[in-house]
């Protein structure tokens, strides 16, 4: 009889605690990084912000524009977008993406959003690019945090990210999850 009691009470701890478990993994803030890369100099910018977001212990996925679903956005507290710079502006892939957010428009409101490019040359279209992505995410009610002391805009590497882009990075990653965990008190 003991056992029995013994059992139900050690049964109802372990249900308890996966409870809690899955609901605080589903609470947790979650960060969506989104890009687009030929390349793949945009790809490693991408990793590196990962890297800084992992730093805050903010749960971070980093996707492919052409896996990337409109859902994906709705789903993250924070969407940062990195595209190559083409023509000064973001690739087709992910304004084709972004044309499909029309249908989770209202949706995404109050998240907060970043851009990252790379680019061939230096002042060759990178910073409109980046104003480009930002543009969409303001349209679309997100809040966006710049940065005074240097890029601005965003991160933007020429070519493949040196030492220096590759912090810049890992920079904005951080401060995405820190403003997501400061939005979220
Ligand atoms: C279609 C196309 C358009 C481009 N337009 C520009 C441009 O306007 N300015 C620029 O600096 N580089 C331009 N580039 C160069 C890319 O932005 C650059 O090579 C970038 O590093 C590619 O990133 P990825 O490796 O992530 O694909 C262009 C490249 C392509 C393929």
């Amino acid at each position: 009889m003991r056992a029995v009691f013994w059992f139900e009470q050690n049964l109802k701890y372990c249900c308890f605690t996966l409870f809690e478990t899955i609901r605080a993994e589903s609470d947790m803030a979650k960060v969506l990084i989104v890009y687009d890369s030929h390349s793949g100099n945009t790809e490693k910018m991408a990793h590196a912000i990962a890297e800084g977001v992992k730093e805050k212990k903010v749960k971070v996925h980093v996707k492919k524009v052409n896996t990337t679903s409109i859902e994906d956005l709705v789903d993250h507290d924070a969407i940062i977008i990195g595209s190559p710079t083409y023509y000064g502006q973001m690739s087709g892939k992910l304004k084709e993406l972004i044309d499909k957010s029309v249908k989770v428009h209202g949706k995404l409101e109050g998240k907060v959003g970043a851009a990252f490019t790379s680019s061939g040359g230096t002042a060759t279209g990178a910073e409109t690019t980046l104003l480009s992505i930002l543009q969409a995410m303001l349209v679309h009610g997100m809040i966006v945090q710049g940065r005074s002391d240097s890029k601005h805009y965003g991160p933007a590497a020429v070519e493949s990210p040196n030492k220096k882009d590759v912090e810049d990075c890992r920079r904005l990653g951080k401060r995405v999850a820190a403003l997501v965990l400061k939005l979220a008190k």
